[in-house]
């Protein structure tokens, strides 16, 4: 029989170190971090370090983590396979601009585990795997249009920031025809005009495209599930009917694996919905953390590399990033690692349902037992505009709760858990439950008692502000 494990006594988090290191990081980093997606005003965390499936913040809070860096972290924090593997790789030196036979053996090894790749590339981060991907369909058919999915995120190069994420669904346009909506200014109209916006499992829309420009097409990217949108997963045959659309019209079919690549099976999403797109791109999982990128395709379409397309960049297979990348994927490769953070997630899975069904709350799980989201809602979503019919503010309220009591999902209702096989430790597992549930509780109380769910955190008051700015004034 197991024991309930308990939640942390007092859901209150210590701020203060926290707060006087926002108050110093502002002056000098916008929002006072690296990235907008971790600027949540003052409740920004500041990480001191982690360990396997946990991570501490630097006023000594300890959570379970579940963001796990927004996915790469795939075995743990500080897995000392890959540490000293590192290490010891990089006594050696780590930048020359010249190729070392460990770059040689991660091509290998993303091949072996993607057998349908015939060559592959390294990139420092999926913005620049997709990138490029996008500029080799371009360059292979001649043609300049992508179209990509409403909802779905591919980095933060130009050509990937349009029609991502909007709190305020309607800006999207008309269902039967959606309109590209940048994100932020500074994207050239010139740019977002090249870039047509799909809807994730809307057949209907995505044939209409192909048959008004289909000429122009060079390819469609697809994220295989709805990564941004807590992994929504495809209706059957989805896949199947754009392979066969892509391939009637000539056009490439790029699935980013930047989230699934070596975390939904060891061939990443292409191996477990049994498709073989034309080129991808994978990141996250491939390094456990470290900046580790690639992008591959068929032998034929990466054949316009070297000669006919730009591609390089100094810290393209950089020492650290190759090891930690030959490292983790002959972990993945070897041992049940992946086979571990199913069976986690699935474990965690079926906690939280009977919490969730004992309650009579309507919920759906969306993604893959490694990466999935709760969505409260009676229908399964099928694309991005159906997250916001579902009720993310129980889940914002749920989330913040779960801060207090020692985990750490997203505090956003779009992103996804991330398990790691670190997870499998300990009572890790029955503790997220736990702590979900007393989070759960606590939220439920505070709508059963007439008061609004908790107000806004500071977080998410930072970030409509912000995009209200951004989408307010339009781009250019
Ligand atoms: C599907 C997908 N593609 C591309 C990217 C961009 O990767 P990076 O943050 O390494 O630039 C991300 C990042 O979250 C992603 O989830």
């Amino acid at each position: 029989m197991t024991t309930r494990p308990e939640a942390l006594p007092t859901p209150a988090l210590k701020r203060a170190r926290q707060l006087a290191m926002y108050e110093r990081a502002s002056k000098t980093l916008p929002g006072g971090t690296d990235s907008n997606f971790r600027a949540w005003g003052t409740d920004t965390i500041y990480v001191d370090r982690g360990k396997g499936g946990l991570v501490w913040d630097i006023d000594g809070n300890e959570y379970i983590d579940l963001r796990l860096g927004y996915g790469p972290v795939i075995l743990g924090h500080g897995d000392d396979r890959v540490d000293d593997y590192v290490n010891e790789r990089m006594r050696r030196g780590v930048s020359f601009s010249l190729t070392s036979e460990d770059e040689v053996l991660v091509g290998e090894l993303v091949k072996e585990l993607n057998p349908w790749l015939g060559q592959v590339r390294m990139t420092v981060s999926g913005t620049e795997a997709t990138m490029h991907a996008m500029r080799i369909a371009r360059a292979y058919t001649g043609r300049t249009k992508i179209v990509k999915f409403e909802g779905q995120y591919h980095g933060v190069h130009d050509y990937a920031l349009i029609s991502v994420l909007p709190n305020d669904v309607s800006e999207l346009g008309d269902m039967d025809n959606p309109v590209g909506l940048a994100w932020g200014r500074g994207i050239p109209q010139a740019v977002a005009d090249t870039v047509i916006p799909a809807r994730y499992n809307a057949l209907d829309v995505l044939r209409r495209i192909f048959e008004r420009d289909g000429r122009d097409i060079a390819g469609v990217i697809i994220e295989p599930v709805l990564g941004n949108a807590q992994g929504i997963l495809p209706r059957p045959g989805f896949h199947e009917a754009i392979r066969a659309l892509t391939r009637e019209f000539g056009a490439l079919l790029i699935f980013d694996e930047v989230k699934t690549g070596f975390r939904f099976a060891r061939g990443g999403a292409a191996e477990f919905f049994g498709i073989t797109p034309d080129l991808a791109t994978y990141a996250k999982a491939m390094g456990n953390g470290y900046p580790a990128a690639a992008f591959g395709g068929t032998t034929e379409v990466m054949s316009v590399l070297p000669d006919k397309v730009s591609h390089g960049g100094t810290y393209a297979g950089n020492r650290v990033a190759a090891a930690a990348a030959v490292k983790t994927l002959t972990i993945i490769k070897e041992t049940d690692a992946l086979e571990t953070v199913k069976a986690t997630g699935l474990r965690v899975q079926t906690g939280l349902r009977e919490v969730l069904e004992r309650r009579g709350i309507a919920h759906v799980f969306t993604g893959h037992p490694t990466m999935f989201g709760i969505m409260f809602t009676e229908q399964v979503p099928t694309e991005y505009r159906d997250w916001a019919n579902s009720d993310h503010d129980l889940y914002d309220a749920v989330a913040t709760g779960m801060h207090a009591r020692g985990a750490m999902p997203e505090p956003d209702s779009r992103e996804p858990w991330f398990f790691c096989e670190a997870h499998a430790q300990g009572d890790i597992a029955d503790r997220v439950v736990t702590i979900f549930e007393d989070a759960l509780d606590a939220a439920l109380d505070q709508r059963a008692g007439g008061a609004p769910d908790q107000l806004p955190r500071d977080a998410e008051r930072h970030h409509l502000a912000r995009e209200a700015e951004m989408l307010g004034d339009g781009q250019g």
